[in-house]
């Protein structure tokens, strides 16, 4: 870069820093003629020969403005030629809008240090110069937090992007950015750091894209429809209505059907055999509100008796209902008794269900299926990856909520024991913006650990392509917030109000940034900072499990059962 002012006043201060021989020996770029209070105008000139390069203006570059014991870091955002043409032969002026993002101050005795904000405003005439890289470091370094290297600058390659994981994880992150930019990439990267530098960690991804298995061969286990057992008596009422009913309007009372049905089934569970007579039964179901009625105990059938995940039996469902379609004193109507037994029995028997209904009464406690979901003992492997795009696409939704609800529980029961972190692919899926959309208790129980997690060691992460369709007040909750690419302005806005300290100028980098990179805002990091995620090997990658081709060949035979099988699932 040419230098288009003369030696001045302000040289003295100017520390020349030579990282290479072939750097310029000043490291002067212009001087101030503006400041508003937040920016500044700098005037500098290019010349035609060194209008490339590393040296030379670029917008989102951090540089410094020099005050003698402070240094003001500022942002380039806005450069343009003051002149109509331009000059192959001399200097051409140019003035350049920079935005001041905080001071490095040296004291005496004192190792220099960075604050965001400004003490001392530049005067006019101030030099502007390149950062040293000493600062840069400063900028972003994390002091006393513990700081693990999740990639390095754009600006510089040879400073490390730090993140705190601890403050990352525990106030929630998200990951945004258009489609291929590298947003599962980094997820894979930075679970790969959360495990390592968490032992009590465990991590759920859901992933409905069956993309993960491949990402995490050794520290993952992967389970799917197949594999899993989600009995449906942990089910919440509302979430097996909505397996139930999902696809088509329910008959009148239906719903109030089913939750008299999964009241009575659990209560005959817990009852002691032979104390249950079907007139018993017949009797406590004409009543209303339904009640409990044994032992002379009435207790009527509140949200949370419906709900606690304490087992029951099919059979009892369907005796159940046999008997109320048998009373004589009808409460429900026929037709609504008999669509809800035609629709269990269709479920129960549908091999797509098999993780509900299968194993299900041969499954006592919650237990087990915690110790699978959340790797308890982990073995090595902490992360669990749950393919949900091998599920029935109107069970997803309760099978997240399931999910959610037993990750914030197992923290809060846990007192501490375990973390635990889920991972939300294509979160505006579940928490959409809209909140007529979506299924209210996946939303209910993704906000609890988004808004309470905090406390017990429950954390969220999410990742989406559409920022703008997630629900807003999730968003907010992510204090850790890493932008990848976004064309669309109104992603952008969503960004900018979302995010405190997201600068309007660091914001309209995001339509042009590359893959792999991220602007990172919030708790995790120092201050903003542009990154380039680390490459990772092609074995970390994410990559869809069925779909492998390598040069155009399949690699080995596809499997046509396995296709049909999805196509159908
Ligand atoms: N950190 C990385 N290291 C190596 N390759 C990467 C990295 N990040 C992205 N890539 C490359 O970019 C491709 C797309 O990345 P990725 O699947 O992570 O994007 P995405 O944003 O999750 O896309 P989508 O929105 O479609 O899910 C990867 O298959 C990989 O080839
Ligand atoms: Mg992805």
């Amino acid at each position: 870069m040419q230098l288009a002012v003369k030696p001045g006043q302000f040289e003295a201060d100017l520390q020349p820093e030579r990282r290479s021989v072939f750097q310029p020996p000043d490291r002067m770029l212009g001087r101030v003629i503006a400041c508003d209070g937040s920016r500044a105008t700098i005037a500098s000139s290019i010349d035609s020969n060194a209008f490339q390069g590393p040296e030379t203006w670029t917008i989102g570059r951090l540089i410094s403005i020099n005050l003698g014991t402070t240094r003001i870091v500022c942002l380039v955002y806005e450069m343009k030629a003051t002149q109509e043409h331009w000059s192959e032969t001399g200097p051409n002026p140019v003035h350049v809008q920079v935005e001041l993002l905080g001071e490095v101050s040296e004291s005496p005795g004192q190792p220099p240090r960075f604050r965001s904000g400004i003490g001392v405003y530049p005067s006019v005439g101030a030099p502007a110069h390149r950062i040293r890289a000493e600062d840069l470091t400063l900028v972003h370094d994390l002091g006393l937090r513990e700081a693990v290297t999740i990639g390095h600058l754009t600006q510089d390659e040879s400073i490390p992007a730090t993140v705190c994981i601890g403050d990352m994880l525990s106030r929630h992150f998200a990951i945004l950015g258009t489609t291929g930019v590298g947003k599962s990439s980094a997820v894979s990267l930075l679970l790969r750091k959360c495990v390592a530098s968490r032992a009590r960690l465990r991590v759920l991804i859901l992933d409905p894209h069956n993309e993960y298995a491949n990402a995490f061969p050794d520290r993952a286990v992967t389970i799917d429809a197949d594999s899993v057992d989600l009995p449906f008596w942990m089910f919440k009422l509302e979430e097996l209505a909505d397996v139930v009913f999902r696809g088509r309007d329910a008959l009148a009372d239906e719903a109030d059907i089913l939750r008299e049905v999964v009241y009575s089934a659990r209560a005959r569970y817990r009852a002691p055999a032979g104390q249950f007579s079907s007139r018993d039964l017949g009797a406590s179901l004409l009543k209303r509100p339904l009640d409990g009625a044994r032992d002379g105990v009435t207790e009527p059938a509140t949200a949370s008796s419906v709900d606690a995940p304490t087992p029951y039996r099919m059979k009892d469902v369907f005796a159940v209902l046999d008997e109320l379609i048998g009373l004589h004193e009808q409460r429900w109507p026929r037709a609504s008794l008999r669509s809800l037994k035609v629709r269990l029995e269709a479920l129960h028997a549908d091999p797509r269900y098999r993780f509900m209904f299968a194993r299900a009464n041969m499954i006592e406690t919650m237990g087990p299926i915690v110790s699978q979901l959340f790797r308890v003992p982990d073995h090595g492997r902490p992360i669990t990856v749950f393919q949900l795009g091998g599920l029935p696409s109107e069970v997803v939704n309760a099978a997240a909520s399931v999910l959610s609800r037993l990750a914030f529980d197992l923290a809060v029961a846990s007192q501490g024991a375990y973390e635990v972190l889920v991972l939300c692919e294509e979160a505006h899926r579940y928490v959409p913006a809209n909140p007529e959309l979506g299924f209210a208790p996946t939303r209910q129980a993704i906000a609890r650990i988004a808004k309470e997690g905090r406390k017990y060691g429950a954390y969220l992460g999410v990742v989406t392509q559409r920022p703008g369709e997630l629900d807003a007040t999730i968003l907010s909750q992510c204090s850790t917030v890493f932008a990848m690419r976004l064309a669309n302005e109104r992603d952008q806005q969503i960004i900018r109000s979302a995010i405190a300290d997201a600068s309007a100028s660091t914001i309209n980098f995001l339509s042009s940034i590359g893959n792999r990179e991220a602007i990172a805002f919030g708790e995790g990091v120092a201050t903003t900072m542009r990154l380039r995620f680390s490459e990772l090997k092609p074995h970390e990658l994410p990559s869809m499990a069925v779909v492998e081709r390598k040069d155009g060949l399949w690699r080995g035979e596809p499997n046509l059962d396995e296709i049909i099988r999805r196509m159908r699932g």
